[in-house]
């Protein structure tokens, strides 16, 4: 059956965007809105999964439409617009977690990452997030999700959900299972203190990594002191194995300056780390710091930002009111 692609995405407006959430997700964002209708949601209801001072909270909003359009989306061609301001996605929600099973967010790493030693004070929405996830996708029925690697697994469950919901109702190829894009180089931008963990906002040290707001001296010093390696640049991937953080900076210079890794070893090898790190601090200069001032700038005009979302919801309602009636349809509900 051939279906119209759409690109459905989201990103949690959990304070700071940073190197891994530009390169894993927002840069492919923008390359999409040229190839196909694109729509990137602010999901402010998965980021209550963990407590959210409110005007945190509202702030944050604000902040990530501003790091959309300041990475380059067009609200114009793509339709921007937060999570909780459409009602079908915590309605689908519901649905699905009748449909998903316990067995299937028992396996989620996240959840295990997230929720730490003591999983019974985790809060339910932290445990059932997966299912709120998949409906922001089906509720669209969205063919096609950039995201980084880290959101592999979660994808691959909304597909699981998609597969029982079409059998369970008997509406083959209803809900389309949904492909995940995920950037070849850099699926995975690892902490600049520690290349086995992903970049991530809730690391403590913010020297483990590279927010978008960061200025050109704050992101020479995190560059600087990043970990590397004694030894020499090697002339092979095969030599960085064992090297997470090292490997980590190959991979993102090749990322950032648009060349393979093969020809970064060849150009690099037998220098040392402080020379690859020199480039790439002014490789990310060039590249983040605009990103960082034109974030800043957006954010002077609050009422700019909020229109921005107004747009996007009353376009995304449309869709998704028409999808829900149909879902409601199929399940029984008058
Ligand atoms: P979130 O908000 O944690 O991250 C937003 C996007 O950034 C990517 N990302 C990374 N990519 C590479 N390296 C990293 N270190 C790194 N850190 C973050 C994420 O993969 C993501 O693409 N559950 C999602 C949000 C979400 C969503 C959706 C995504 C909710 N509903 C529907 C797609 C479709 C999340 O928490 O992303």
């Amino acid at each position: 059956m051939s279906r119209k692609k759409l690109v459905f995405s989201g990103v949690q407006p959990t304070g700071n965007l940073h190197l891994g959430n530009y390169l894993g997700a927002l840069k492919n964002f923008v390359s999409l809105q040229n190839e196909m209708e694109c729509m990137y949601c602010v999901v402010d209801l998965h980021a209550l999964t963990t407590f959210q001072k409110p005007d945190v909270l509202r702030n944050n909003v604000l902040e990530t439409v501003a790091s959309f359009i300041a990475t380059g989306l067009n609200p114009d061609k793509s339709i921007i617009f937060n999570q909780s301001s459409v009602s079908g996605h915590a309605q689908l929600a519901w649905i699905l977690n009748c449909v998903s099973r316990i067995g299937w967010l028992n396996r989620m790493t996240q959840f295990k990452d997230k929720a730490g030693t003591d999983k019974e004070k985790a809060s339910v929405g932290l445990y059932i997030y997966p299912n709120l996830m998949a409906a922001d996708i089906l509720l669209y029925k969205a063919t096609h999700v950039p995201v980084g690697a880290d959101q592999k697994q979660h994808l691959e469950l909304s597909r699981d959900i998609a597969q029982k919901f079409n059998k369970d109702f008997n509406c083959k190829d209803f809900f389309p299972l949904p492909e995940p894009l995920i950037p070849k180089n850099v699926a995975r931008v690892m902490s600049l203190r520690d290349g086995t963990k992903k970049m991530s906002k809730s690391e403590e040290s913010d020297y483990s990594r590279i927010n978008l707001k960061d200025s050109a001296e704050e992101i020479n010093k995190k560059i600087k002191k990043a970990k590397s390696d004694s030894e020499q640049i090697p002339d092979n991937l095969k030599s960085l194995e064992k090297k997470p953080e090292a490997l980590n900076l190959i991979n993102i210079y090749s990322e950032i300056s648009e060349t393979t890794i093969e020809k970064v070893l060849n150009e690099m090898s037998g220098k040392e780390y402080s020379f690859l790190k020199t480039k790439l601090a002014d490789l990310l200069i060039s590249e983040i710091t605009p990103v960082g001032k034109e974030i800043k700038k957006l954010l002077v005009d609050r009422s700019h930002l909020e229109e921005i979302l107004k747009k996007g919801r009353e376009k995304a309602n449309f869709i998704a009111e028409e999808n829900i009636k149909n879902i409601r349809e199929k399940v029984g509900l008058i």
